[in-house]
């Protein structure tokens, strides 16, 4: 046996009998460990808020404190970085994919998942490698954050590899703060928790300029999206794409309109931002509206609330014949995934006023400019 003292190498005991440090797998390392996660809106924000890492997270709070190009919340974004990301965007669009494929040639990015994903990942990934870069993905169930490695250690990992950015999905609130803390790289975050997913606000904003008219090339200022009305509607409590957005949208002189039952949006969401709106009744948002954001019923996280589904899906779901009813023609979207037949029907979701593909689409037009801008390459 090669001198193990006994049983086979794939009986993994204890961290000491394997000579670790004492108690480090033990010790709580990310934020989900703290058991965060639990609570409405208001009590699961980041990392900083819950006092972890000694204070130090909670000392980092202004995007100078990062690595330029680090993206970590909409809130760290002036409406200049907005404009600089959009107008980014629209030129690497317009550009040669051989004069693109050259624009991060030579440099490393790495994707870090702790949560699973598909828009979000492959877009990132395949926008890396249309800009030349190259890529790994590390994922929590095929590397050693399986056998207890911290989120730190990973990141320090990946930095020692020779990652020069790290994009990361986590499922704790402040996981890319920590990380863009601990590893002075740009971070990027890919979704956290409930707290942030800041390039869909992005890439949803693109899709919206494109689908109302105003066009890729339209000046963003605190009144472009002056007369538009977004509607969000359904788990907003648990959404960080509805966090973003109505952090973002209202900037650029949006109305939002939040909607859904108590259980899935407590009232404090009005704390979200100035000039946002509950309203209860979905037809009455419809008819407000010029988008309907439809989310996500994450089942996942209803364990414990009093929400009847088959009472939502006749009060919130958008179906065909709602949206007949509605008094303009409203552009539909939808993150992803999409739950046919719970939040949204097929028929709507396939249909000509859906932008969900589109969203997509955008997507990886958004993330080559967040790519860019994170490696601080002019292009
Ligand atoms: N919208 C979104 O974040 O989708 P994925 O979870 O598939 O990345």
């Amino acid at each position: 046996m090669s001198g193990l003292k006994s049983g086979p190498i794939s009986e993994a005991r204890t961290p000491a009998e394997n000579g670790l440090e004492s108690g480090p797998i033990s010790e709580a390392r990310t934020c989900a460990e703290y058991g965060l996660e639990s609570g409405p809106i208001s009590e699961a924000r980041t990392c900083a808020e819950y006092g972890l890492e000694s204070g130090a997270i909670s000392e980092a709070r202004t995007p100078a404190e990062y690595a330029p190009g680090s993206l970590l919340t909409v809130e760290h974004l002036t409406l200049a970085d907005v404009a600089e990301i959009l107008a980014l965007t629209t030129r690497l669009e317009r550009m040669a994919a051989a004069e693109r494929a050259r624009v991060l040639e030579r440099r490393t990015i790495a994707l870090l998942f702790y949560e699973s994903s598909t828009r979000t990942r492959t877009s990132f990934e395949l926008a890396a490698k249309s800009l030349g870069a190259t890529t790994t993905l590390v994922s929590d169930k095929s590397s050693s954050i399986e056998k207890g490695e911290s989120l730190k250690d990973t990141g320090l990992t990946l930095r020692a590899l020779g990652a020069e950015a790290i994009v990361l999905r986590h499922a704790a609130s402040g996981g890319p703060v920590l990380l863009a803390r601990v590893t002075g790289l740009p971070v990027l975050n890919a979704g956290d928790g409930m707290h942030q997913h800041p390039s869909q606000a992005l890439l949803d904003l693109r899709t919206m300029l494109l689908r109302l008219g105003f066009g890729v090339d339209a000046t963003v200022s605190a009144t472009l999206l002056a007369g538009v009305t977004v509607a969000i509607t359904g788990d907003i409590r648990h959404s960080r794409v509805a966090r973003s957005n109505a952090m973002l949208l209202p900037r650029l002189g949006a109305r939002v309109v939040l909607c859904g039952p108590p259980e899935l949006l407590p009232e404090d969401a009005l704390g979200l931002g100035p000039g946002i709106e509950i309203e209860r009744d979905f037809d009455q948002a419809l008819a407000r509206a010029t988008v309907a954001m439809m989310l996500r019923i994450q089942k996942e996280r209803l364990e414990g609330t009093a929400l009847n589904l088959a009472e939502y899906v006749e009060r919130y779901q958008l179906n065909g014949e709602r949206l007949a009813r509605a008094p303009r023609e409203l552009l539909v979207m939808h993150p992803g995934p999409i739950i046919r037949g719970l939040e949204i029907t097929g028929e709507v979701a396939d249909g000509a006023q859906s932008a969900i593909e589109e969203q997509v689409t955008q997507g990886l037009a958004v993330r080559r400019a967040l790519l860019v801008r994170a490696l601080g390459v002019t292009a």
